[in-house]
């Protein structure tokens, strides 16, 4: 039954041939020395995945053979340590969580090697070695994170709704929790961990004081040991105002030794029932919520409040620079800018364990947006958030592969040192917004699943390719089959280009459905705050379209660096995808391809429509080779796809005629 309830951890018979050749390297599983719940994770999830692959699991040895396949850390395997060993100076290199596969002979025999420092080391080899064997692909030499904070963050409420979640409920059940511990958790954990996800936080960023009584911590407690032998450590997000709210304070200022007394116990708690707990995640001043700026207090007097609380337990905290100043002030000001106006003067005095969690782009998690101008402008630790829930990009429904624009966010030149230094190199640590829920399927498409996936790949290792890891993907989730793997990854590379034609071409951005952020609404003009408006970010009248974010507009280009500010500050030097994210240009403006922009934009949109019935057609072709049942639910998604991309289209090509006041040009179809 093909529910996506096992993810990429399928395990589906391999053809004769491969288990012939996986047999011949695991006719015994070794762990020499005593199982610990992690490693016994690695040999039930051998079991499992050997069981399904081969038909039938190897058995658990206790002496090295040949054909065996050995688990060892050197403290497992003393060996492994000594002057001789040929991969001792490999292993040293790999640190706590790498680990390295290998064809090698121990003690006389020829083993399947998985070698690493310490236990989760091993879980993490284990995981790859599966998926080397899933995928076909030759052992993996050795492999080592580069971030150590890979973390998923939830934003799910305690009413088990699901900020931004488009597959159902939350999966933690607070109510039945902490005695009732749900399957899911544990499978979550094995999904995770294949990843090498190494950190969640629980609950949603737009917290509630609740999280932080007794109760909640027990909870969070019973979640935290079903993940911990995966090496997933428990974090969660702290609404500022807890102790006021909860009336056990008279104040939140962050000066007060009332408070800071208050926070100090608390993380004592915290620890007490959770020793590994992780810290906190805060979202302060920021669309509402409340933070230290209310006590006329810095992010950075409010963020080492915190810090010194769990600095005895080695906690962190992560604080957010998603911020954009309530009702009344600052208003007026490009919200692209906020950000960087309010953490650049802040610099240097955050405490060592704060690291400034900033999302991909300046405004929000938008189909494409430049990368944020904090990254490489700060010496604080900074740590990427990205969105894997698709918010902006069509929930659930629409296929958006953002392996894509992960890869695109990570590799972008900062241009803050000589000869380029990319996004990847200056970040200390990385967080994807969830996109699980109670769905059967976790993700709530069978191709959404893939942007978990692509996530947790890439917070590993940051130069993975997007296409590689689809290919992986693919492989693990459809089977090892290149009539469909291949066409499946030229489908997922195309998709989420498609998705930013038919909603947000050249750089256009936030003109989506006001509030669900589903569909387009480029006309809205009428809220709250001008920068909730599409028409704040667009500008399109008579004159032309785009935000002009150059010294003759609102600057926002003079966050960048001075040589990426220069290049983007001449629209003939901005890459066009980001062209009217930083400038406002006539209608008839002349573009790379010849044709004036308007022509471009509406074939934008046209392409948009035509790669989305294209998405759709090429799904269709692989019906024969598909599972009915995963085929379907994906064919009624595409399907609902075109009908998406078509709305846009007609939509945004009317309005945007409607203030131009421009003909169509020949060959452009009226919008209907
Ligand atoms: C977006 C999103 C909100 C979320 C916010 C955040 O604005 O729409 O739902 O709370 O980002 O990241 O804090």
């Amino acid at each position: 039954n093909e529910d996506g309830y096992d993810l990429w951890l399928r395990y589906r018979p391999l053809d004769k041939s491969a288990q012939a050749s996986v047999q011949a390297q695991a006719r015994s599983i070794v762990l020499p020395g005593a199982a610990t719940p992690t490693t016994q994770a690695a040999l039930d999830e051998l079991q499992k995945g050997l069981g399904g692959l081969l038909g039938r699991a190897p058995a658990p040895a206790t002496r090295i053979a040949d054909g065996a396949l050995l688990l060892a850390t050197p403290a497992r395997l003393p060996e492994l340590n000594s002057n001789a060993s040929p991969l001792r100076a490999e292993l040293a290199a790999l640190g706590n969580e790498g680990y390295l596969l290998r064809q090698t002979r121990v003690q006389g025999y020829n083993v399947t090697l998985i070698a690493a420092n310490s236990d989760i080391g091993l879980l993490y080899g284990t995981y790859a070695w599966l998926r080397d064997i899933g995928t076909g692909a030759k052992l993996e030499a050795s492999s080592a994170p580069t971030l150590q904070l890979r973390l998923l963050n939830h934003w799910d409420n305690l009413n088990r709704t699901v900020e931004r979640g488009y597959s159902g409920q939350s999966i933690w059940d607070w109510w039945a929790l902490p005695d009732i511990k749900d399957q899911r958790y544990t499978d979550y954990a094995r999904a995770n961990a294949s990843l090498g996800i190494n950190g969640t936080v629980l609950n949603n960023v737009n917290s509630k004081p609740e999280v932080l009584t007794a109760p909640f911590i027990a909870k969070a407690a019973a979640i935290a040991d079903v993940l911990r032998p995966y090496g997933i450590k428990v974090y969660l997000s702290a609404r500022w105002s807890t102790p006021l709210e909860l009336k056990e304070t008279s104040t939140a200022d962050p000066l007060s030794p009332e408070v800071q007394a208050w926070w100090k116990r608390k993380a004592d708690e915290i620890y007490k029932t959770i020793p590994d707990f992780g810290g906190f995640v805060v979202k302060a001043n920021s669309e509402g919520q409340p933070g230290p700026q209310d006590y006329h207090r810095t992010h950075a007097d409010g963020a080492n409040m915190l810090a010194a609380a769990l600095a005895p337990h080695k906690g962190i905290v992560m604080w957010r620079a998603f911020v954009y100043a309530p009702k009344g002030t600052h208003i007026g000001e490009d919200r692209a800018k906020q950000g960087f106006d309010e953490f650049k003067p802040l610099d240097g005095q955050f405490a060592p364990n704060v690291l400034v969690q900033v999302k991909n782009g300046a405004i929000d998690f938008q189909p494409r947006e430049p990368f944020h101008p904090l990254f490489g402008a700060l010496k604080t630790p900074v740590m990427m958030e990205f969105q894997i829930t698709k918010e902006y990009l069509g929930f659930s429904t629409d296929m958006a592969y953002l392996g894509t624009m992960f890869e695109e966010t990570l590799q972008a030149d900062t241009m803050t040192a000589a000869g380029g230094r990319t996004v990847a190199k200056t970040l200390s640590g990385i967080a994807g917004v969830s996109n699980i829920g109670t769905d059967r399927n976790w993700a709530g498409s069978h191709f959404d699943q893939a942007n978990w996936y692509a996530f947790g790949r890439m917070a590993w290792n940051q130069q993975a390719k997007a296409k590689d890891v689809a290919a992986e993907w693919a492989a693990l989730t459809f089977g090892a089959d290149q009539r469909v793997v291949a066409p499946i990854v030229k489908m997922m590379m195309e998709s989420r280009e498609t998705v930013v034609n038919y909603m947000t071409p050249l750089g256009l951005h936030h003109i989506m459905g006001t509030g669900h952020h589903h569909g387009p609404a480029p006309w809205v003009d009428n809220l709250e705050r001008p920068d909730w408006n599409p028409v704040y970010y667009h500008r399109a009248g008579r004159d032309g379209i785009g935000f002009d974010r150059t010294a003759k507009g609102s600057n926002a280009l003079a966050q960048y660096a001075p040589e990426f500010a220069r290049q983007y500050s001449d629209p003939k030097t901005t890459p066009e995808q980001f062209l009217l994210w930083f400038h406002h240009l006539p209608w008839d403006y002349k573009m790379r391809s010849g044709r004036t922009l308007w022509a471009e934009l509406l074939a934008h949109y046209d392409k948009g429509l035509a790669d989305a019935r294209s998405l759709h057609d090429q799904w269709v072709a692989l019906k024969p080779l598909i599972d009915a049942r995963r085929y379907t639910e994906e064919e009624q998604r595409l399907t609902r796809q075109m009908a998406n991309a078509l709305l846009w289209r007609d939509a945004c090509i009317a309005y945007f005629q409607s203030v131009s006041g421009l003909p169509l040009p020949a060959g452009v179809k009226a919008p209907a």
